[in-house]
């Protein structure tokens, strides 16, 4: 038989999947490894969607989505984020991970050069093998609390021509950064000096501790933004699978062209949970983040305590913690911590070159569990050293 596509086969799987999948062959294995909120999705949600169900929301939807529930994401849009954007400009999409990759196939010719953040949410560099598209990446500072170096940046923009596309991420996976204003402000000058689209992921933008949340299309009218948002994380409904993307005209045009191609449309039932979660009472989601503020502080706090924190994360649910004192590679540390002591984490390694000696550990878990393998991880490493 002839040989599969290579581009696929030879796909870096993510190393957070990797360890998902080891993590599940033991009920026991405490789960920090994954993004996925413990909460459920908030009854209100759930009724509304049974009720669209009921009342016929069960076939196909326009490519972009239901047309009232992109009037409610225009209207959130419009209020939380800052910038106007009409029904024509938002793509509904099937989870920010597939905005995300529509995004970049539409912006993206093969051998177009792709800036990821080191370190970053895995499936950016997934997507841009699948678009066939070069990665540069650019350093993140970590005494300012990960914020990207624009002095380093400019000049990778300066040596990198093909650049076209600049994918930011605020506030971060794994990071926990929040951009400030001026970051912001410097990370569109960037775009526009070196003519690059702005892919700017705003998939926690409702889990922040400190700071606020900056949208950079509120700042640039230019239409070189692609905003990309979700209802996983702050709504708890990473199972609905509803993403949503706002950019120009143009921009959103070929998404909802490519949607047909690729999944049709996002499915009728979920777009509907996503407007009633986003038209609704937002008293959740400020639970949710008051809840992740606790679990954040005592992990930090425990983790402070052995030494072993590299930084306080101002938003987002995951906490980077030191395993350099074992000098284990990060998978090899992963898995001997499954193995030996019963806790599952992400392995820095697959967030970027700069993740070598730090692990992941995510607060989308229950509080008794996390404060349970976080104790288990700090005596790993005090053992292993
Ligand atoms: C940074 C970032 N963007 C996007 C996503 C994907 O969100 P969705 O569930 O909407 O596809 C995730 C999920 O972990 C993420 O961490």
């Amino acid at each position: 038989m002839k040989a599969t596509a290579r581009t696929i086969s030879g796909m870096r799987r993510s190393g957070i999947r990797e360890i998902m999948d080891l993590a599940a062959q033991d009920r026991d294995v405490l789960r920090l490894e994954v993004g996925d909120p413990n909460f459920p999705t908030p009854t209100h949600i759930i009724e509304a969607a049974a009720q669209a169900a009921a009342d016929g929301f069960t076939k196909y939807t326009a490519n972009r989505g239901i047309p009232s529930v992109r009037e409610t994401l225009a209207t959130k849009i419009a209020m939380q984020n800052g910038f106007e954007v009409g029904i024509d400009q938002l793509v509904v999409t099937t989870g920010a991970v597939t905005a995300l990759l529509q995004s970049l196939m539409v912006l993206c010719d093969p051998g177009d050069v792709v800036l990821l953040p080191d370190l970053a949410w895995p499936n950016y560099e997934m997507m841009t093998t699948v678009i066939d598209a070069p990665v540069r990446r650019y350093p993140l500072d970590p005494a300012r609390g990960f914020l990207p170096d624009l002095d380093a940046l400019d000049r990778i923009c300066r040596d990198t021509p093909l650049a076209k596309a600049l994918v930011i991420n605020s506030p971060a996976n794994p990071t926990g950064g929040v951009f400030d204003r001026p970051t912001v402000e410097g990370l569109i000058d960037i775009a526009n000096r070196y003519d690059l689209y702005l892919v700017s992921d705003e998939a926690y933008e409702d889990i922040i501790f400190e700071g606020g949340h900056i949208s950079p299309a509120s700042l640039n009218g230019s239409g070189r933004v692609i905003s990309v948002f979700t209802v996983s994380k702050s709504y708890a409904m990473t199972g609905w699978r509803i993403g949503y993307v706002a950019a120009s005209q143009e921009v959103a045009a070929l998404i909802s062209k490519l949607q047909e191609a690729m999944t049709s449309c996002a499915t009728a039932v979920a777009q509907k949970a996503a407007q009633a979660a986003i038209g609704g009472d937002q008293a959740c989601v400020a639970e949710m983040r008051d809840a992740y503020r606790q679990r954040r502080d005592m992990t930090t706090d425990l983790l402070a305590e052995e030494g072993l924190l590299i930084t306080k994360p101002h938003g987002a649910f995951y906490v980077l913690a030191d395993t350099s004192p074992t000098g284990l590679d990060g998978y090899e540390f992963c898995r001997k911590l499954i193995v030996q002591r019963g806790v599952a984490l992400a392995p820095g390694e697959t967030f970027g070159s700069t993740g070598s000696g730090k692990v992941r550990i995510s607060l989308a878990t229950a509080p008794a569990d996390l404060e349970e393998g976080v104790r288990r991880f700090c005596a790993a490493v005090r053992d292993w050293s």
